[in-house]
């Protein structure tokens, strides 16, 4: 292949061609002979993505490599799989599963910690062609609750507790709670028990973990179409009720392979590590599927950039392991910048095997991309995607070529993206000049092909807007050159350090509190975790309260039903929200005064007083 250039014109001029050849980097059961046909990729070919991420490995020879090296600093723990071992477990687990009931096109949901036995369920999933649900373990019960309705699992699979740095999270009373709330009922519940908690069993519906995979036959991997769903990931929309994002199996698959070697610049047998939680797209995309699809070792690390025990915990990991490329948010490099500003815990380390550092999830700041650049002296790549899209909107692909970095920018569009900014009126905007960040149809393969049990949502959030196109929800502008810079959403999705959370569902917990007549969660900056949420709230007529006691209260609210995730902390008691004259409560404008940016007052709002206020009672905070 040539450079960028040529790479992304094909992929945009001759799709058909260009994934057809990336479809050879898959073993296929059946081979498609279409390659995008009826709005789908692959429509004709069968697969199953277990096959691809180990059987195909081992039978290739490389059963004594390590494919996953689990590294816990929380519990002192370290150990490594071989892609051998790996299959095993993998296939006994299925197994268990199987015996369970659970056939191809049925749906689990897993809720736990960053064990190995997570990455296990899900593979073990993919192998028997059901359908997996991995709820991020900060959520609370009412979260897990809500997505246990929506995917309606014939079995969840979680564990006694998950580790934080500074307590043990008992996981399965937060799963008792859920599944009190929730309407539907699984068959069965399969947990884990950790040393550090053990679990009460319901009986009946409750199985030990340990001897139910014991105890089980190994299970052989089941053909799937390429456009039967993986998995479902459900991800903060504008309101309270999380969006269901389909990953098929082909297209993943293609796109994943693809992307290591394309985007990441990634061999197999390298070591390859993405610093996130399974729970989130950047987990089950590059901790479990990618890296192993393309034969590399994996790294699973339960801990944080700090604390676990310094902010020498990555470089650590990356100097014993071998690390090779590192992925991992801008937040954790802000959490290490923090607390080690001249680098020096870096210094302690051998880190020449690293090559690339790897961050999204958020807007890389110019200072912190200097700070990382500066300290490891190796190319730090700023990329962009989202849930939805599965693999990154915009790179610097340096297994393609690599081009001059412009901080602040993630580069320019990955080949596949058809990435247009577009006016309010649907027209292309000039370069330099902000407007919605879209990607002209057809996404490339591994993009979502729908909502899980919702395409109506489908078409509603991402495709009517712009006919033709794909509403990303990020605003951002393209440079003369073709660089695009992504500015932040346009939507009520806010990014705590690198966790996307809705305002919505903080805002209807909000309103449950019974002295809160009306409310407003904003996202407002943080130096460390990029955004916090803020609320404003109005008391109901009599409620004479203390508005430090209101705040601690709704604080602790949405820790108990959205999650100490959501960090949220503060709430300002304010007389009334601003308007405007249609009822619609003026977030951005909020949101800029709370940052201390300058505003202005929209010709429609209801009431000017209202927005200085805002400003004064922010100040009395
Ligand atoms: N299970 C239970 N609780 C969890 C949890 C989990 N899996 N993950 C986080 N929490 C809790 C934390 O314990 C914390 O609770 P606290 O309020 O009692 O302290 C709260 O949720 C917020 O967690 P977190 O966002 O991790 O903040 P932090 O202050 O503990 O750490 C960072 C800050 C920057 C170090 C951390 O957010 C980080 O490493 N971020 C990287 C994010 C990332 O990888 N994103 C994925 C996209 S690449
Ligand atoms: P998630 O679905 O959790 O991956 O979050 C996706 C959102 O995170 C995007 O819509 C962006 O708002 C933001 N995001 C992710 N990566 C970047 C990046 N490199 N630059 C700017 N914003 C980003």
């Amino acid at each position: 292949m040539g450079g960028y250039d040529e790479a992304y014109r094909q992929s945009i001029e001759r799709p058909e061609e260009f994934w057809g050849e990336a479809a050879l980097g898959i073993q296929w059961d059946v081979a498609p002979a279409t390659v995008y046909g009826d709005g789908r990729w692959f429509p004709d070919g069968r697969l199953n993505t277990c096959y691809n991420a180990l059987d195909r490995h081992v039978a290739a020879g490389r059963g004594e490599q390590a494919a996953l090296i689990y590294d816990s600093p929380v519990t002192g723990t370290t150990r490594t799989f071989s892609y051998a071992e790996l299959l095993d477990e993998v296939a006994r687990t299925a197994g268990m599963l199987s015996g369970l009931g659970v056939t191809a096109g049925d749906t689990v949901v897993i809720y736990m910690p960053m064990v190995p036995e997570a990455v296990i369920a899900m593979l073990a999933c993919a192998r028997l062609g059901a359908v997996h649900s991995v709820v991020f373990g900060g959520f609370a019960a009412r979260e897990l609750a809500l997505r246990i309705d929506h995917a309606k699992p014939k079995v969840v699979l979680s564990a006694s507790c998950g580790i934080e740095p500074a307590r043990v999270v008992a996981y399965k009373p937060l799963l008792d709670a859920a599944l009190e709330q929730a309407e539907h009922r699984p068959a069965h519940c399969v947990i884990l028990q950790r040393p550090q908690s053990a679990a009460e069993l319901v009986d009946g519906r409750d199985l030990d973990w340990a001897p139910a995979v014991a105890g089980a036959e190994p299970a052989e991997c089941v053909s799937v179409a390429a456009t039967d769903p993986l998995y479902i990931l459900y991800t903060s929309g504008t309101t309270g009720s999380p969006k269901g994002v389909v990953r098929d199996n082909g297209g993943h698959a293609v796109a994943l392979h693809w992307s290591m070697s394309h985007v990441y610049g990634a061999a197999p047998g390298e070591v390859y590590w993405a610093a996130s939680d399974v729970g989130w797209v950047v987990g089950h995309s590059y901790i479990v599927y990618a890296p192993l699809l393309a034969g590399c070792t994996t790294i699973l690390y339960e801990g944080k950039p700090v604390g676990t025990p310094d902010p020498g915990a990555f470089w650590r990991v990356v100097a014993t392991h071998g690390v090779r490329t590192l992925f991992t948010a801008p937040t954790a490099i802000r959490a290490i910048k923090k607390e080690d500003p001249s680098g020096k815990f870096a210094k302690n380390w051998d880190l020449s095997g690293l090559r690339y550092l790897f961050l999204a999830g958020e807007r890389l700041d110019p200072d912190t991309y200097h700070w990382a650049a500066d300290l490891l002296g190796i190319p730090v790549i700023d990329h962009w995607w989202q849930t939805e899209t599965g693999w990154p909107i915009a790179a610097n692909c340096v297994g393609i070529e690599p081009l001059p970095v412009k901080p602040g920018s993630p580069t320019k569009a990955v080949p596949g993206w058809d990435v247009r900014v577009l006016d309010p009126g649907g027209e292309d905007c000039p370069p330099g000049v902000d407007g919605a960040v879209t990607v002209k149809l057809p996404l490339p393969p591994g993009a979502l092909p729908t909502l899980y049990r919702d395409d109506a949502r489908y078409h509603r959030s991402y495709l009517d807007r712009y006919p033709g196109h794909y509403l990303t929800g990020d605003g951002g502008h393209l440079d003369a050159d073709g660089y695009l810079y992504v500015m932040g959403r346009t939507d009520d999705v806010i990014n705590v350090a690198g966790h996307r959370l809705s305002t919505g569902s903080m805002e209807e917990v909000i309103a449950s509190h019974p002295d809160v007549a009306e409310c407003a969660v904003v996202g407002v900056a943080d130096e460390l975790k990029g955004q916090l949420p803020m609320g404003f709230v109005v008391l109901k007529a009599g409620a004479e309260r203390d508005p430090g006691e209101v705040e601690r209260e709704l604080a602790a609210l949405v820790r108990e039903r959205v999650g100490p995730v959501a960090a949220f902390r503060r709430a300002v008691v304010v007389a009334r929200l601003p308007k405007t004259r249609s009822g619609k409560i003026l977030r951005a404008t909020m949101r800029d005064i709370a940052d201390g940016n300058a505003y202005d007052t929209p010709s429609t709002i209801e009431d000017p007083a209202a927005l200085p206020e805002i400003a004064r009672a922010l100040k009395g905070t």
